[in-house]
């Protein structure tokens, strides 16, 4: 089984990494697989809406790297997303990943349905259920199943130059909930396709 985590954060030190880690953390000590990706440094053009996907089963766009991100996101068992809050909303370059690979799968195969993960968003102080409902409802289109925790998966911090998530213990411990949570469920999703 394996599990990927997509931080959207741009920045070094990134407070959306410090949570995904703390959940890829927790899979991995359930003996789950699992592979940070950020999308800083990376290039992901937004969705032209050219609709070629509906016919061709791909995304026609070229020269970014969205292509190796869709393949990872197809290959695995579990996808957790993780974004900063910018006023109020999901980081643009998250959302044009997840418009694209969303668009592709519903049109091309429901790439991503049974697969289980969940949203993580993290703020300074305001807007992060907003984002984090946002990310619920690309999940659930997608045909997902999101477990959930002792409260949202949602991180305070951003203070003091938005280094500061290692102080926020409650959103640290909701996240490693959420990801026992996932671990359980992945455990028993793939002990029952054993069982065929
Ligand atoms: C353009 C911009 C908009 C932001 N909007 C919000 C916001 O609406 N609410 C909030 O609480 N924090 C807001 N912040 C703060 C970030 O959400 C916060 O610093 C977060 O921890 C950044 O995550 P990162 O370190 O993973 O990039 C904003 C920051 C930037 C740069």
């Amino acid at each position: 089984m394996k599990a990927i985590g997509i931080a959207g954060s741009f920045r070094e030190n990134s407070n959306t990494e410090f949570y995904l880690k703390k959940a890829l953390e927790t899979l991995e000590n359930r003996k789950i697989k699992t592979e940070l990706i950020s999308l800083r440094g990376k290039t992901i053009k937004p969705c032209t809406g050219c609709y070629d996907c509906v016919n061709l089963h791909r995304c026609t766009i070229e020269e970014d790297d969205f292509e190796g991100i869709f393949d990872k996101m197809k290959d695995a068992d579990g996808i957790i997303i993780g974004s900063p809050v910018y006023f109020s909303s999901v980081v643009p370059q998250l959302m044009s990943l997840l418009d694209r690979a969303g668009f592709v799968a519903l049109w091309s195969g429901k790439f991503f349905a049974r697969k289980v993960g969940g949203p993580i968003t993290v703020a300074r102080r305001a807007g992060h259920n907003l984002a984090f409902s946002q990310l619920l409802l690309w999940f659930f289109i997608n045909g997902m199943i999101v477990p959930g925790s002792t409260y949202w998966n949602v991180g305070v911090a951003g203070a003091r130059g938005a280094r500061n998530a290692k102080e926020d213990e409650e959103g640290i411990n909701t996240v490693i909930q959420f990801a026992e949570n996932m671990a359980w469920l992945m455990e028993k999703i793939c002990r029952g396709s054993f069982d065929g």
